[in-house]
């Protein structure tokens, strides 16, 4: 659960009164949890009690409080990107009927409506027994079942109207071991569950001198998203990393390196048992021919650094990677650079390549965000909008894993 980004769509039932119990349980399992809540939802269970335990805003209406200044134009669409899964409890008729006719009439069901395909949604009906047992809910409930999304009986007992009967919501214990299965479960669905990935990221160091270096500006937070959404899909991830100042991601092994010599020398460790190898580090292409033992003086008017060829890492993986492994590489270039791109896919011999510029303030390197575009090696490119980091990361194993179905990998 550790790092997964959960929304619950709380709706009015008298269930309502548990989910602030729920949001803390899932963030004491280290989720980040945002509650959208329906406005009869918010009869139940008060706006500022969701918004403390869950340390986020509340999401309510698709409209801003004031129309005129700050409008943020994805409100509506950014939640349902963001979110790892989706938890609707309790998840009363009306909803049920309102996300099953596709209505975009509140934040929950506009989430409803953009979450990415494959993210696990649970519905927790609650209601009056009768009511849950009519022909109309259960027509809705098989329409948003058949859509893919999990629907969860409710337990039989005393219900708020002192009837005995079913249509209770499980307690918030039960909801988390729900939600926790179904993300397993998403794990085991990926073909890259089970898989052995090694990811490069980060830049490297190569010593002039014993206090200077050659680097860049890599911060590597490219290449801890990719093992970080690896991980998420069951991969089994080696990332070795240049100095950076991130934390591992949970469930990754880490190998901390810090020339290109040595990357190179721990990426050929797993060049034969891995089944994937992305290239996401910005290498040094030269390194300094002979290092000064010692501090340099600064007694000479000019000096000249003779640097000499690093090896290429992932050339060197894709030179001798067999059929049943896969090489994705980065192109860090000019905007107009596609077509070097594509020429480096191709030296390289890879299966995948995200060409993506840089500006230093919406993509490449030392921000959050980047634009990629994804070319296969049948040279089919797909341009990808801006985005965060992680929700590129998420894309690129999209690629990655649509590669490995089609190569019954
Ligand atoms: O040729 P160029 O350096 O632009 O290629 C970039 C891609 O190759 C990146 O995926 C990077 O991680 C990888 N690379 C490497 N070893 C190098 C240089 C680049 O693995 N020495």
């Amino acid at each position: 659960m550790r790092g997964k980004k959960i929304i619950i769509g709380v709706c009015g039932g008298i269930a309502a009164y548990k989910i602030p119990q729920l949001v803390r349980l899932l963030k004491k399992r280290g989720a980040c949890v945002r509650v959208a809540l329906t406005d009869a939802g918010a009869r139940f269970v008060s706006e500022l009690t969701l918004a403390t335990v869950s340390e986020e805003p509340l999401y309510r209406n698709i409209f801003p409080p004031t129309e005129s200044e700050g409008v943020d134009y994805t409100r509506h669409i950014s939640l349902g990107e963001w979110a790892d899964a989706l938890v609707i409890a309790p998840a009363t008729a009306n909803t049920l009927a309102r996300l099953s006719a596709g209505l975009c009439d509140d934040m929950l069901a506009a989430i409803f409506l953009t979450l990415r395909p494959g993210k696990p949604v649970l519905i927790f009906p609650a209601m009056d027994g009768q009511m849950f047992l009519s022909p109309s809910v259960q027509r809705n409930i098989a329409t948003l079942a058949a859509q893919g999304c999990s629907i969860v009986t409710p337990e039989s007992g005393e219900l708020a109207s002192g009837i005995c009967g079913i249509g209770r919501m499980p307690e918030p214990e039960t909801l988390v071991a729900a939600l926790e299965e179904a993300l397993h479960e998403r794990a085991l669905s990926s073909p890259l569950y089970g898989k052995k990935v090694v990811v490069t990221a980060g830049p490297t160091r190569e010593k002039i001198d014993g206090v200077r270096f050659i680097s860049n500006y890599s911060s590597g937070k490219m290449g801890f998203a990719i093992a970080r959404a690896a991980v998420e899909r069951g991969a089994l991830v080696t990332l070795i990393t240049g100095p950076v100042h991130l934390s591992t991601p949970p469930g990754v092994e880490r190998v901390d390196v810090e020339s290109t010599a040595e990357m190179n020398a721990a990426a050929e460790g797993f060049f034969g048992s891995c089944d994937l190898f992305i290239g996401a580090a910005a290498v040094s292409d030269y390194r300094p021919a002979a290092p000064y033992e010692g501090k340099m003086k600064k007694d000479d008017e000019h000096i000249e650094l003779r640097l000499v060829k690093n090896p290429d890492i992932l050339a060197g993986f894709g030179r001798q990677k067999s059929a049943s492994q896969l090489a994705v590489g980065f192109a860090l270039e000019t905007r107009t650079g596609l077509e070097s791109a594509r020429k480096k896919l191709t030296e390289k011999n890879l299966d995948l390549i995200a060409f993506n510029f840089f500006d230093r303030k919406t993509c490449g390197f030392d921000v959050d965000t980047n634009i990629l575009t994804l070319i296969g090696s049948d040279g089919v490119a797909t341009e990808l909008p801006q985005l965060t980091k992680d929700e590129a990361a998420g894309k690129l194993l999209d690629a990655i894993e649509q590669r490995c179905l089609n190569n019954g990998l």
